[in-house]
Formats: structure tokens, sequence, C-alpha cells
């Protein structure tokens, strides 16, 4: 397995694996050791049904549940993430990090391209380890006091963003965002610690963190804004182009993702599954 780092100031593409094949438990750990290093670990040319995704998976943790979208009938831990050709809205078009107002949110999500628009569709990942790095020490010793009220209900409770424009049409039949989850909230740092490295990144962001706990809706707002303004600045930022058989594992407890929906007219549809990770500290 070779570990090609150019990809941009994160991640990084692997060569010489193929993922459908059982793997060593050696070789799981240097892909694991990859993944902790790079945040964001790209495989091309694969070839994996919704079987070898999630046995594929399996190895890095428990597979968890993505509590709006029903999984496929042959896996229960395979979503598929559709945007048709006549569709405006995409999943995930916003920069955030994967399902954080859950109580443990996925420390891994893996996604897996079936179908790439021939233009565009590209997902954007930020290192939010750095951003927080190259704050100022004051500032950096502030945030690290700050508890955020994360929540669903900005993208999938009443009147959040996937329900004003019917996102059951626009994300296909098996979203489903008419949950009590959707209103739920959990309180989690703004700044969390990785806790197999060690080091800080940011996690709150727009679409998740409804407030700074004790600080009116307003200024929390203008602090995330902030801070995503920061950390989405070109040297913590890689695009990743997909073509049709990539799989990207990233790391959720230190990356931002954006799905970039520029593609209108053109089918893209990927298999997801999540990795449950830890309570954020
Ligand atoms: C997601 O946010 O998990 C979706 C990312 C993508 O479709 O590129």
């Amino acid at each position: 397995m070779q570990v090609n780092s150019d990809l941009g100031p994160i991640g990084a593409e692997v060569s010489g694996i193929d993922l459908a094949q059982p793997l060593s438990d050696a070789s799981i750990q240097n892909i694991r050791r990859a993944w902790l290093d790079h945040g964001v670990l790209v495989f091309r040319n694969q070839t994996l049904g919704p079987k070898a995704q999630s046995a594929f998976s399996g190895r890095f943790g428990e597979m968890d549940i993505y509590p709006f979208m029903q999984p496929l009938d042959d896996d229960p831990h395979v979503i598929p993430i559709i945007k048709e050709a006549d569709a405006v809205l995409n999943f995930g078009g916003d920069w955030h990090t994967d399902t954080s107002y859950k109580e443990r949110p996925p420390q891994a999500t893996i996604l897996y391209a079936l179908e790439v628009p021939p233009v565009g569709g590209d997902t954007l990942f930020a290192d939010a380890t750095r951003a927080f790095e190259d704050l100022s020490p004051a500032f950096r010793a502030t945030l690290e006091g700050l508890t955020g009220v994360y929540t669903p209900k900005m993208v999938h409770g009443q009147g959040g963003d996937y329900r004003k424009v019917a996102a059951t049409a626009q994300l296909g039949s098996a979203y489903g965002g008419n949950h009590e989850f959707a209103e739920s909230e959990v309180l989690h740092p703004i700044i969390r610690t990785h806790p197999e490295t060690g080091r800080k990144s940011i996690y709150c962001s727009r679409p998740h963190t409804h407030r700074i706990q004790g600080w009116t809706r307003a200024e929390s707002k203008e602090l995330i804004a902030f801070l995503t303004r920061h950390l989405t600045q070109d040297q913590y930022v890689t695009r990743l182009t997909w073509t049709k058989g990539t799989l990207a594992m990233w790391d959720n407890r230190c990356l931002f993702h954006n799905a970039l929906n520029d593609y209108q007219g053109h089918r893209r549809h990927m298999h997801r599954v999540i990795i449950q990770g830890d309570r954020p500290a």
C-alpha cells in the first residue's frame, strides 16, 4: 500500500490496495495509522457492493445508524446519498462535521461513489486542527471554555433547511426528516480534543450548532461564522474530485467537509457508512 499526500493541505491518496478483498489486521492498522496522520484517505478504482463496503467499514469500529435516512434493503448500515438530475438541493452542502448533534457523533464517514457528474460534485475538506492551532493563544483559551448547543433542527427540524424545500422529493425517498429527534439538543464543547491524537480542533458548525451556551443566538452566529470563515481558508482546504469507484474515509473529529452543489442537470449517487465515535470532550 502506498500513501501519497499530494492531495492538498490535508488528506492522502492510497494506492495498491483492493478494499473488496479480505484485509489482514496489519493492513487495517496501516490504513488506520495513515487515516489518523492525514484526516481523509482516498482510494481510487474500487469495486464495492454494499456488503463489501460495510465489511471494510466494520473493521474500523461499530457502524452507526444515520437518523434521517433509510438504509439500503440489503445492508442496514449503508445509506444512499442520491441527487437526481432534476433536484436542486444536495445532501451535506454546507461546512460541517457529520451528525455532530448526536450524543456520540461518528468518528468516521466512509463514502463510496457509484455515479458522479461529468463536472462538479467535488467535496471540500478543511483541517479544523491546524486552523485552531493557528489562532492566538488568548483566543484559543477563550474558545476552549465554551460549550455549544448542537441540534439537527436547523437542517431537519420544523422550518429547517431540508423541510423548507420538500426534502423528501429532493433527497430521495430514503430521506425521512419527520422525526422527534430532529428537535433534540445536546451539549458539546465547541473545541474538541481528538481522543486518539490528543490535538484540539474547532467543532462547532453553522448547520449543527444553534448557539453557545449562555450566549444569544445572534452572538453565537457571529462567532460560528468567524470560525467557519477562518477554517475554510485555502491553506486548510483540500478538494476531492470524485471518480466512479472512489472511496473516501474521513475523520469527523478533526475535519470539516462541504459537498459542492454545482452540477445541476446531472445525477450523483453515493453510498455512505458511518462509524460510531466517542462523546466529544
Ligand atoms: C456528507 O456530508 O456526508 C455528504 C458528502 C458528499 O456527498 O460529498
